[in-house]
């Protein structure tokens, strides 16, 4: 993959750089900067650089020209975040934004308006990308997070500027999550919850074959143990993910790691916070009951296994974190990766949120900035934004 440290001298070129400010946003302000923070080292190395930066990003999946999906609130926080003079083009591409591309001076910054307000962006169309590339002499993908698809601003312009390389970023990422696939420290251990088995039944069937231990959590759960036969009550579970599941905790040849799951539970009697709980001493959900959280024995044994591991992978919550009443098993698991002295990578979406929540998000080796990007990778699939630097 070629970096920032392959690109000829940027020094008074125009950089368009691909960053990843999909944001939360909370009454027209960004609601957590991670991401914009992220694509700094970037920024800022090529602002020393001398270059002169146009940065593109999406924001949400706008059917037409949302105004409240325009990157205005993440122009503002980066302006506060670099004091550099960052401006906002009127539109994605066109006459109008090339010209503002020629006039900014070394070290200014133009972000482009949200490149999916243009229908061509998702659908990767040639014309936007040859638009794009006339606003660039150097391109530079650091949006690991939209690395998984391939749009006309993350494959089909890296393919028109010949010039063209990973931002730091983008090459932490892929870096990272590649050496815990290719050559972790053991015993590898990886922490997946989360709603669904078949949304993530490519990330356990590579970890069944390259980890040590596999702990499943979350909703997640349940489909495993209908397929052990135990009662599930109106636990979240599809009927197509208990034979999934039953596939899985089959014995194969391929397979190197051991399963965990939960060994006791704790239930409500419908999906509130307001419910009413027990902690159950085993699986065995009862009618009208429904699983929303590890129990705690789960919790420590699955803290202890994490803390003896050379490397923990973890993405997907334990349990309903967002109700109070059903985040303890998340917590637990979240302090024990951030206690852990082995390396700890977690996967961005709802773990990474559930660390920020809990206060833990300076505690890990890395936390993924990618959702679906990271998850692909890990799935050992080609993401077309990586491999259009080639
Ligand atoms: C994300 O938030 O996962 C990325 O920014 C990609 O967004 P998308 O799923 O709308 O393509």
């Amino acid at each position: 993959m070629r970096t920032l440290e392959d690109l000829s001298d940027v020094s008074g070129k125009r950089v368009l750089v691909r960053v990843d400010f999909n944001v939360p946003l909370d009454h027209g302000k960004v609601a957590d900067d991670t991401r914009i923070r992220a694509a700094l080292p970037t920024i800022e190395e090529l602002r020393r650089r001398g270059a002169r930066l146009v940065l593109a990003s999406h924001l949400g999946r706008p059917k037409n020209r949302e105004p409240e999906l325009s990157l205005r609130p993440a122009v503002d926080r980066l302006a506060e975040l670099t004091g550099a003079n960052v401006t906002l083009a009127p539109d994605v591409v066109g006459p109008e934004v090339r010209a503002l591309t020629e006039k900014l001076g070394e070290g200014d910054i133009l972000v482009l308006e949200n490149v999916r307000y243009e229908p061509g962006e998702t659908k990767n169309d040639p014309a936007l990308a040859a638009e794009f590339a006339q606003l660039a002499d150097v391109y530079v993908n650091d949006a690991f997070g939209s690395a998984h698809r391939a749009h006309a601003s993350t494959e089909g312009v890296a393919h028109l500027v010949s010039d063209r390389a990973a931002g730091h970023l983008l090459e932490r990422e892929v870096k990272t999550l590649s050496s815990i696939l290719e050559d972790p420290r053991r015993p590898l251990v990886a922490v997946l919850g989360g709603a669904k088995v078949s949304d993530k039944i490519a990330v356990i069937d590579r970890f069944l074959a390259v980890a040590d231990t596999l702990l499943i959590g979350g909703a997640m759960c349940f489909p495993f143990l209908a397929a052990q036969g135990h009662a599930i009550g109106s636990s979240l579970c599809a009927q197509e993910d208990v034979e999934l599941a039953k596939r899985t905790l089959q014995p194969s040849g391929e397979s190197r790691a051991t399963i965990e799951l939960p060994r006791d539970l704790v239930v409500g009697d419908r999906f509130d916070a307001e419910a009413e709980i027990q902690t159950l001493d085993g699986v065995e959900v009862p009618d009208g009951w429904m699983g929303l959280d590890i129990g705690p024995r789960t919790a420590a044994d699955y803290g202890a296994l994490i803390d003896r591991a050379g490397t923990v992978f973890w993405n997907g919550p334990m349990g309903a974190f967002e109700m109070e009443p059903f985040a303890a098993g998340t917590r637990a698991v979240a302090e024990a990766v951030a206690a852990a002295g082995g390396t700890t990578v977690v996967g961005g979406g709802d773990s990474a949120a559930a660390l920020q929540r809990f206060g833990l998000a300076d505690r890990v080796t890395h936390l993924s900035t990618g959702g679906g990007a990271a998850l692909e990778l890990i799935e050992g699939r080609e993401l077309p934004g990586v491999e259009a630097l080639a």
